[in-house]
């Protein structure tokens, strides 16, 4: 995994794709953490992408970097405990102007049953299951 989370980090943008009835909708973020091991994202629970998550779990995130991209498959379980959020807005604290653990918004989910594929126009795709 920590593969995975170096090129999340060095890449600085992936895009999220959630599920929102048959309708697919992407946006870019940014914000991963490692937690008890395990890979977390952040967002707000009022946002539309919370609300299509707590629907349907099923996401995938896509980046690109110096010629491979990267995409992980799986289900996005939000972790309403404070040391979770405290962890991801620690790793960034540019958040801690709009978020805070004890408010009514900040979510931090992690990724189960996770694939991550990181592909290029050379190389055999490489396969990591976390
Ligand atoms: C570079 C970049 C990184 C972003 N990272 C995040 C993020 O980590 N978490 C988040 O909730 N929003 C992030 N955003 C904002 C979301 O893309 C934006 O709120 C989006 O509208 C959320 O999707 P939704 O409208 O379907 O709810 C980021 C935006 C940009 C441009």
């Amino acid at each position: 995994m920590e593969r995975v989370v170096k090129f999340l980090k060095e890449a600085e943008v992936y895009y999220l794709a959630t599920v929102d009835g048959d309708q697919p909708r992407v946006r870019p973020f940014g914000t991963v953490n490692v937690f008890e091991g395990k890979l977390y994202i952040q967002t707000g629970k009022k946002k539309d992408v919370s609300k299509q998550l707590h629907a349907n779990p099923k996401a995938e995130i896509c980046a690109f970097k110096n010629g491979e991209w990267i995409r992980v498959a799986g289900e996005l379980v939000s972790d309403d405990r404070s040391e979770a959020k405290v962890a991801m807005l620690e790793a960034y604290p540019s958040l801690q102007g709009m978020y805070s653990a004890d408010d009514d918004n900040t979510e931090v989910l992690y990724f189960k049953n996770a694939t991550a594929t990181i592909s290029s126009f050379t190389a055999a795709p490489e396969v990591i299951k976390f």
